[in-house]
């Protein structure tokens, strides 16, 4: 989640619960690493007979994710001991689906996985919610191939979102200031209190008799409340809530139509994006809705989602929904061809100078290099956005570079990736269009020859996009990648 919508880079920080600054990457590193070695002693224990060698990693993101935040989590696995030949990344609501289209006939999900039909999977996560729409290609004993039928969209509505706003509820009724003190000098307190709202969120019933949800908190917290405003929080509560909060024994008791406000921002922007999902291209009616990753386990969030959507009747969720997403990158990590094809999020093209062409390009478009006239800022288009790229397709770009200054033909080539919601830019001045990332490609064998010439191949079938250069005179490939940070 601190990764989605942010520029990403690896001097990037992020705060801990109390607001001190680390290193993003310390952080996302050691908790690979953390996760690895357990695994790794795990079997080690049960003398199985392999060693980190024999395990190829599967690294799970949501869809949505920026090819920046992908980057950093495969710098952060690899700084976490996994090899970077050794590992890929899934994405998870396709992980989920697999799964789905996997599970045993009685289970009653796997049905909706038959050829050519659609389906869109919804991933509540804890930071994500993502929405995918699926088109079964072909369907084996053992294996299904799904393509996307349009990009993935979603945001930041997973179910952290609703602790944030018992986090907000708490500053706002105590103070930040009562909060700051209560979270430095008292952090276990403060934690334990957080993990009892995560409990009692996770068991939130929207039937059944219960009228109120308690929460324990820190007797700590009541002491720096009277210590700070000269009063109890019992009697702020009453004046400020009526009793709709309410202090008894040990606990902070809410009502229950109070307490289920903490999903209600949550609720709307999820149901809104489904339907504002159903109006874009081949998504609607999808022949069944399937609901994965823990948040979807809330019932006030799936009752709201059956409810807005009275047309769909099947709603379907896998048991033990978070776990989906792991056990179905262990079946994409095997076999990921699985997904045949994925739909462009933006349109990606690249810079390169190519001789003047002077038709529909002005003079400001153009610059001389080593005393030839170029034409410069041209968005050279290798992929639009909403176009479906099958798995393995690949684009192509020449390029063609004089070198007369002997000197420059030691240095890399610099070829900028740019990218743009419109599907057509003409050049990446265009309004829209913003630098994404560079590829270095170093001169074959030290140096360039006088008439440099080569191939720019492209594809981002997969879940990462991969590139190749290809040099005309020598002959040789090399695999370069993009760097979006
Ligand atoms: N029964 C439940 N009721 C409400 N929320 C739940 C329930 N079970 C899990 N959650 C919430 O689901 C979230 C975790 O879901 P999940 O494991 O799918 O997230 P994730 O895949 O790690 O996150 P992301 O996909 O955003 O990277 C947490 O916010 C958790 O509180
Ligand atoms: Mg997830």
């Amino acid at each position: 989640m601190q990764l989605h919508n942010r520029e990403i880079s690896l001097g990037m920080m992020i705060q801990d619960v109390t607001g001190k600054e680390l290193l993003a990457i310390n952080v996302f590193t050691e908790s690979i690493r953390f996760l690895k070695d357990h695994f790794l002693e795990m079997f080690t224990d049960k003398k199985l007979g392999f060693t980190i060698n024999d395990v190829f990693f599967v690294i799970t993101v949501p869809a949505i994710w920026s090819d920046a935040a992908k980057q950093f989590m495969r710098v952060a696995s690899e700084k976490a001991g996994i090899k970077s030949s050794q590992m890929m990344l899934a994405y998870e609501p396709e992980a989920a689906a697999l799964f789905c289209s996997l599970l045993p006939e009685d289970q009653g999900i796997a049905k909706y996985f038959q050829e050519r039909r659609r389906l869109m999977i919804v991933d509540l996560g804890g930071g994500t919610a993502d929405i995918t729409v699926v088109k079964v290609i072909k369907r084996e004993e053992k294996l299904t191939y799904i393509e996307h039928v349009y990009r993935v969209t979603g945001g930041a509505w997973g179910g952290n979102q609703v602790n944030k706003n018992f986090e907000k509820f708490l500053e706002l009724v105590f103070g930040n200031d009562v909060m700051d003190e209560f979270k430095r000098d008292y952090l276990s307190q403060y934690l334990e209190m957080m993990r009892d709202f995560e409990v009692q969120k996770k068991t939130l019933s929207t039937s059944g008799t219960k009228t109120g949800v308690g929460i324990r908190f820190g007797g700590d917290l009541r002491h720096i409340f009277k210590s700070k405003r000269g009063k109890d929080i019992k009697d702020e509560l009453q004046d400020k809530l009526q009793g709709k909060v309410r202090i008894t024994g040990d606990k902070l008791r809410f009502d229950l139509a109070i307490f289920k406000r903490f999903f209600q921002d949550c609720v709307k922007e999820i149901v809104n994006h489904i339907n504002e999902s159903f109006l874009k291209r081949g998504c609607a009616w999808p022949s069944a809705m399937i609901l994965v990753g823990g948040f979807s386990d809330a019932p006030v969030i799936r009752e709201a989602i059956v409810d807005a959507f009275p047309v769909i009747r099947d709603v379907v969720s896998p048991v033990a929904t978070s776990l989906a997403v792991l056990k179905g990158s262990v079946i994409f990590g095997h076999e990921p061809a699985i997904v045949t094809g994925r739909v462009c999020r933006e349109t990606l093209g690249l810079t390169l100078r190519r001789p003047y062409v002077p038709e529909g390009q002005t003079e400001k478009k153009t610059f001389k290099i080593d005393g030839q006239l170029q034409a410069d800022k041209s968005f050279q288009k290798m992929f639009s956005i909403n176009e479906i790229i099958k798995l393995g397709q690949t684009r192509t770009v020449a390029i063609q570079d004089l070198h007369t200054n002997k000197e420059l033909r030691k240095n890399p080539k610099i070829i900028e990736v740019y990218a743009s919601q419109d599907e057509d830019p003409k050049y990446i001045t265009d309004a829209g269009c913003s630098l994404r990332g560079k590829i270095t490609v170093n001169p074959p064998n030290g140096k360039w020859p006088e008439n440099a010439e080569g191939f720019i191949d492209m594809e981002t079938g997969g879940t990462e996009i991969i590139v190749r250069y290809r040099d005309k005179h020598s002959g040789q490939i090399t695999e370069e990648t993009i760097d979006f940070m």
